[in-house]
C-alpha cells in the first residue's frame, strides 16, 4: 500500500511517500520510505523566538504545492497522463488534523481537500482518506527503529507491554502499550512541555530558536553536576510532569548571577544542570512505570529525542534494565510526514479516522 503524508502542525511542511505493508496478526508492520521532503521555516520565526501562527499558515500555503510538484513530479493543476498516474498509485492520504496550530493544520488540511477534488476533476477513484493524529505519529516512530526495519527484532510479543514517552516542544506524554493498538496515556505535563522548556531556557542564554540543539551543544562543555536545580514532580505519584518550575529557576540563577552570563564556561554549566535535571525525571518516570507495568521495552520519540545524552541515558539504563530501547533514527525524531503516513496506517487497521477537520489540542 503506498501512502501520501502530509504534515503542517507547527513549522514543517512536509510530504512523504512510504510503502507500508500488513503482517499477520502478531508480527510487526513494515515501512519502506521512498521520499521524506521537509521545508523548515526555523528562519523565518526564529527572529520572533517562537513559531507565529499566522507566518506559519502563509509559508505552508506557499511550500504544499512546491513539494507536491517535487514529490509527484507534476503540479497538481496539471492534466497530465503522469500526474493521473501518480494519483493512482496513491492508496491513501493521512494528513494531520491536530494537534498544532489551528491556521498552520487548515493548510494540509485543506491542500488534501484540493487534492481530493484533483481525483474528482480527472474521474480517478480517490484513495482513503485519514485524518492523522500528530502524536500518534511520534509514538508510532519507533517503527522505524533500524532493529526493526532490519528484521532483528520481527513480533510484537518481543516488545509489547512497552512505556512510550513523547517530549516534544509541544508535548511531554508518558504511555503505556499494551499492544500495537491498545495505548492508555499515563501522564503529562501540567506546564510547560519539556522542549518548550529548552527553548525557553535557550532564549534567556540569548540562543536562537529553536534552542533544543544548540542547549545540547553547550551542554556538553559542562558540568551536569555543578547546579542543583529542582527536579520537579520527581516524588509525585503521578505519572505527570512539570518543566515551568525548572525554567525558573534557570531564570533565577541567572538573574543572580549577571556578571558571568557571557562566560562560556558559565553557559555550559548552565545548560549541562539543566539538561540532566529534566532528564532525570523523564528518565526516572518513563523507569518507574516500566518497572510498575512490567514493560519489555522503552520507545521514546519527538523532537527532544534527537537529543544524544537523553538517547544514551535511556539506551545504557535499558540494557541495565534489560529492556529492549527503540528511538527512531535522527531525521525522525522532529516532525515529518512519514511518521504521519504511519499513523494513518495504523489508524487505519483499527478502523479509526479523524474527520478532515483541525483539532488544535486534540490529545493521544
Ligand atoms: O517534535 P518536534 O519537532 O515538534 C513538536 O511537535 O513540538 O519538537 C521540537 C522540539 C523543540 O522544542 C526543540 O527545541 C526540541 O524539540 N529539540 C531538542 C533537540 N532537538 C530538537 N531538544 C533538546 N535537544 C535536542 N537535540
Ligand atoms: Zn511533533
Amino acid at each position: 500500500m503506498q501512502i501520501l503524508g502530509i504534515e503542517t502542525s507547527c513549522d514543517e511542511t512536509s510530504l512523504a511517500l512510504i510503502l507500508a505493508q500488513k503482517q499477520n496478526q502478531r508480527a510487526l508492520p513494515k515501512f519502506k520510505i521512498i521520499k521524506n521532503l521537509i521545508s523548515s521555516q526555523i528562519k523565518i520565526h526564529a527572529p520572533f523566538g517562537g513559531v507565529v501562527p499566522n507566518l506559519a499558515k502563509r509559508e505552508h500555503q506557499k511550500n504544499l504545492p512546491i513539494l507536491f510538484k517535487k514529490i509527484s513530479g507534476q503540479n497538481l493543476n496539471s492534466n497530465s497522463l503522469k500526474l493521473k498516474k501518480f494519483l493512482k498509485s496513491i492508496n491513501l492520504i493521512a494528513t494531520t488534523i491536530g494537534p498544532g496550530l489551528e491556521p498552520a493544520l487548515w493548510t494540509g488540511i485543506n491542500f488534501t481537500k484540493e487534492i481530493i477534488k484533483k481525483y474528482k476533476e480527472l474521474k480517478i477513484k480517490p484513495p482513503k482518506i485519514i485524518g492523522a493524529n500528530h502524536l500518534l505519529g511520534h509514538l508510532y516512530s519507533f517503527l522505524l527503529d533500524s532493529k526493526i526495519t532490519q528484521n532483528k527484532i520481527k513480533s510484537q510479543k518481543e516488545i509489547f507491554p512497552a512505556i512510550g514517552l513523547i517530549v516534544s516542544g509541544g508535548h511531554t506524554i508518558l504511555v503505556v502499550m499494551k499492544s500495537l493498538f491498545e495505548y492508555k496515556k499515563l501522564g503529562e505535563t501540567r506546564d510547560d512541555a519539556c522542549g518548550e522548556a529548552f527553548d525557553k531556557v535557550g532564549r534567556m542564554l540569548n540562543l536562537s530558536y529553536p534552542a533544543g540543539p544548540e542547549v545540547e551543544k553547550i551542554a556538553k562543555l559542562g558540568n551536569p553536576k555543578s547546579i542543583p536545580f529542582p527536579r520537579p514532580m520527581l516524588l509525585d505519584k503521578s505519572y505527570d510532569f512539570s518543566f515551568s518550575g525548572l525554567k525558573t529557576s534557570v531564570f533565577y540563577y541567572l538573574r543572580d548571577h549577571k556578571e558571568k552570563i557571557k562566560d562560556l564556561k558559565f553557559k555550559a554549566d548552565v545548560c549541562a544542570s539543566f539538561q540532566e535535571a529534566a532528564f532525570e525525571v523523564l528518565i526516572k518516570k518513563t523507569f518507574k512505570a516500566a518497572s510498575e507495568f512490567k514493560a519489555k521495552s522503552i520507545l521514546l520519540s519527538g523532537g527532544v529525542s534527537a537529543n544524544k545524552t537523553l538517547r544514551k541515558k535511556f539506551n545504557d539504563l535499558a540494557k541495565k534494565e534489560k529492556l529492549l530501547f527503540f528511538v527512531p533514527p535522527f531525521v525522525y525524531n522532529t516532525d515529518n510526514a512519514v511518521m504521519i503516513a504511519i499513523s494513518g496506517f495504523m489508524l487505519m487497521q483499527k478502523n479509526k479516522n479523524y474527520k478532515l477537520q483541525a483539532l488544535a489540542d486534540l490529545n493521544i
